[in-house]
């Protein structure tokens, strides 16, 4: 595909904006929190930081490099480097349903809650928050709200690459590094927020290097880095060739962590600020948050500025995997990309309401989650490595990392060998302990 036909992103900041855009999201906000409250505090923090770079950037950087260099979806990528590797690509497209299942009803429970701080019901109900969240959980409205969600992605997405996915991101990413300021700034002037801090940055090595615990750390890091699923492919087949790729990785990398600290940094000292105790799952950000804004003067202000961070953080990465289907379906299928954001749009909404009916009992959020973060991103990234660094020619990976020879002449050697040997067997490492703690 040439070139000039493909839309692309602008210039270097207009790249990491929309990649941090992806990775950034209900991972760092939500997630992150609540696994390193348990697993650790700080010293989950460190796992998470070794993971990040041991296994999430080079990892990134081999997507990068796949994406930019075929300049397709992910499947046309894997496919046009290598006829046998791609199924590789299809995984990511699977991923990307799999993800679409759940997410974007998570998200919608953050713009119910939204709209509900903002018109002022969320504080002036009767009920206690505890039952409002499950009245709300036994009702139409997450599916509703879900639906909103994947309308406005839709909205974003259909408008194509530069004009809907980049100029969006460049407005939100911004507005929420600035509201995640202010919230941490706010909560530091809470009394008792030190104990939160000290929940937070105390060191529990004992936990923190568990082979569970590393696990979890390593399905984080892939979860919020939005690798091993095609993702990054994607959007680094929008990447000019003068992108430095490995400053852009570092630099989302770099982003993404400071977000999930800072996240940490406003939920558990607000937490322990108003006396309670950090809860896991959706009750922390749906039930104890509204609680402790509560308490604030002006309540209905923080907590919307709250859920407006929530889904400015949850849409950017919602563009993101809709973006994977739908330049899967543009292109594979020959579709206009109106068209191919229809199809996406509409598998999604039918997705969610299977997860939201909980067909035959079972619990496709926890399934879709878990599956996703802690199998499909961890294989389909240690693949991804052992393809450029086994099956590729080792100029593949040097040139795209160095741009031809004009950049990180001296980190590309490094990042090579941590595909070919480090990365893979870390990976693996991890996937073969834990089976074996399963099957005992
Ligand atoms: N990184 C996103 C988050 O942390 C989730 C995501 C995964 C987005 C995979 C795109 C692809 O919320």
């Amino acid at each position: 595909m040439s070139e000039n036909k493909r839309a692309s992103f602008g210039g270097k900041l207009s790249v990491i904006l929309v990649a941090a855009g992806s990775a950034i999201g209900l991972g760092a906000l939500w997630r992150f929190p609540y696994i390193a409250g348990k697993h650790g505090g700080a010293a989950f923090v460190l796992v998470f930081l070794l993971s990040v770079l041991a296994v999430g950037i080079p990892a990134m950087l081999a997507e990068f490099a796949i994406g930019r260099k075929t300049r397709q979806n992910a499947v046309g990528a894997f496919r046009s480097i290598s006829k046998r590797w791609s199924w590789l690509g299809y995984c990511g497209v699977i991923c990307a349903l799999f993800i679409s299942g759940y997410y974007y009803l998570i998200a919608g429970w953050s713009l119910e809650y939204l709209v509900n701080s903002a018109t002022g019901g969320l504080y002036n109900s009767a009920l206690p928050f505890t039952e409002q969240f499950k009245e709300f959980q036994g009702s139409w409205r997450p599916l509703i709200y879900g639906v909103i969600f994947i309308l406005i992605t839709h909205l974003i997405v259909s408008r194509g690459v530069e004009k809907g996915i980049e100029k969006a991101s460049k407005v939100m990413m911004p507005l929420l590094f600035v509201i995640l300021i202010i919230m941490a700034v706010r909560v530091a002037f809470m009394p008792g927020a030190v104990e939160g801090y000290r929940f937070f940055l105390s060191c529990d090595f004992s936990e923190a290097f568990k082979p569970e615990t590393i696990m979890m750390a390593i399905g984080q890091a892939f979860f919020s880095l939005s690798v091993g699923m095609g993702c990054m492919v994607t959007y680094a087949s929008y990447f000019k060739k003068d992108n430095n790729l490995v400053s852009t990785s570092l630099n989302v990398s770099l982003l993404t962590l400071f977000v999930s600290v800072l996240a940490g940094l406003v939920i558990f000292p607000a937490v322990f600020s108003a006396g309670l105790q950090p809860t896991e799952g959706p009750s922390l950000v749906f039930v104890t948050l509204p609680e402790i804004f509560c308490d604030m003067p002006f309540a209905p202000v923080w907590s919307t500025i709250f859920f407006v961070l929530v889904m400015l953080a949850s849409l950017t990465s919602t563009i993101s995997f809709h973006e994977v289907l739908t330049a899967y379906f543009a292109e594979e299928f020959k579709l206009s990309r109106p068209a191919a954001a229809i199809t996406t749009t509409t598998i999604s909404i039918a997705l969610s309401a299977l997860t939201f009916s909980s067909l035959f009992g079972i619990d496709f959020l926890n399934i879709f989650d878990k599956l996703t973060a802690n199998v499909m991103m961890p294989l389909g990234a240690m693949f991804t490595c052992i393809l450029v660094s086994w099956f590729l020619e080792r100029r593949f990976m040097k040139d795209e990392l160095t741009n031809n020879g004009a950049v990180n002449r001296f980190i590309a050697p490094a990042v090579i060998f941590m595909l070919r040997y480090i990365t893979p067997l870390l990976i693996f490492y991890i996937f073969a302990v834990n089976c074996k703690e399963m099957i005992i």
